[in-house]
């Protein structure tokens, strides 16, 4: 018999990205309504790299929640030149919930990222010894690497070497996006990967098309080809313990979307997100693994306690609405003027 509700633990979303100013008073409560804790990217106009910061953000996040007890996580951006005993306290007193990797230029600023792995060899030291996660944006931006193979490059040529160099080092690939990546996940130890709805549902010509570019699916990193997405399915759906919910919502103001050379990539999925992973994992038949996905996994993974909540889920059509709107912020939601056969309650 077809299920017509859910009830699931309540889940958290491992990789979202919230901004500031009135864009983070636009987009929280999308994400809050449904997540009891959500890791929010640093990569802000100006990245979080210090205490002094993350602090002042994580309070900011927790004065706009309409949900009191939300838990705000936020991982340090590295860059090549780290104040290391600071970054040290602040991972010792959980203040940083671990580090984020952005390879340089690899996407929405990250040009303060890392240029050359070994230079933050030594920030990886650290994190191993005080057993704290490093967040990766696992792509290999440079000349002669085609955009659809910058996961699979920086796995062979990166990834690769800092799994040998620090084997206790806990790594989630975020945002992983092709059979390659998932399936070194699955083959190696003390890693895992977050999985977003975008690459459990489109491919390359959602993106690219008639020699033109769909500026709402476009998004780092790229959707690939149907192989892929096939094995992502597989793979979140499963209930395997190394697969989690990573959303990467990522909003951009809607005059950043018109397809130019400086078309932002990110999608901005969280006023529907766990509407489409439900529709998913219903449509692979595997809702009984909806909740290790969503909120037993990741916790495990990062060693949180599990929810003590639930959140409700009934079978009922509704239309996703086309925009975000809020003061001057104009955002375009993924999924939107669609119908989704999933709700919450
Ligand atoms: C993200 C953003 O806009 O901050 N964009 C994206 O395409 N996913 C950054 C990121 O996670 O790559
Ligand atoms: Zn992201």
């Amino acid at each position: 018999m077809n299920k017509l509700n859910i009830k699931i633990t309540k889940p958290d979303d491992w990789h979202v990205h919230l901004r500031d100013d009135s864009m983070l008073e636009a987009v929280t409560n999308c994400s809050t309504r449904i997540n009891q804790r959500c890791i929010v990217m640093p990569n802000l106009d100006i990245p979080i790299t210090t205490q002094k910061q993350c602090l002042e953000y994580k309070e900011k996040i927790k004065s706009i929640a309409n949900q009191k007890n939300f838990i705000p996580l936020v991982p340090c951006y590295l860059t090549e030149n780290l104040n290391l005993i600071e970054f040290k306290d602040a991972l010792e007193n959980e203040i940083f919930v671990g580090a984020k990797l952005y390879p340089s230029n690899a996407t929405t600023n990250s040009s303060f990222g890392v240029k050359k792995i070994e230079n933050i060899f030594s920030s990886l030291e650290v994190l191993e010894e005080v057993n704290k996660p490093l967040l990766i944006h696992g792509e290999k931006v440079s000349e002669g690497v085609d955009i659809f193979d910058r996961e699979k490059k920086f796995i062979d040529d990166e990834l690769v070497l800092i799994r040998k160099k620090f084997p206790n080092l806990k790594i989630v690939l975020e945002h992983v996006s092709s059979k390659y990546g998932a399936d070194f996940v699955n083959h190696n130890d003390n890693i895992a990967a977050t999985i977003t709805p975008q690459h459990l549902m489109l491919t390359k010509e959602d993106v690219f098309y008639n020699e033109s570019l769909n500026p709402h699916h476009f998004c780092m990193p790229v959707v690939k080809e149907e192989k892929d997405l096939i094995s992502l399915r597989s793979y979140a759906s499963s209930g395997n313990k190394k697969f989690f919910i990573g959303t990467d919502s990522a909003p951009h103001h809607v005059d950043n979307k018109i397809p130019k050379l400086s078309c932002k990539p990110g999608i901005f999925s969280a006023p529907c997100s766990i509407e489409l992973y439900t529709s998913i994992f219903d449509e692979e038949d595997a809702l009984e693994n909806l909740e290790d996905f969503c909120s037993i996994n990741g916790p495990k993974f990062y060693d949180y306690p599990i929810n003590n909540n639930t959140i409700e889920l009934i079978k009922e059509e509704w239309i996703v609405p086309e925009f975000t709107i809020y003061k001057d912020v104009k955002i375009k939601n993924f999924f939107g003027g669609k119908k989704l056969n999933w709700k919450v309650k």
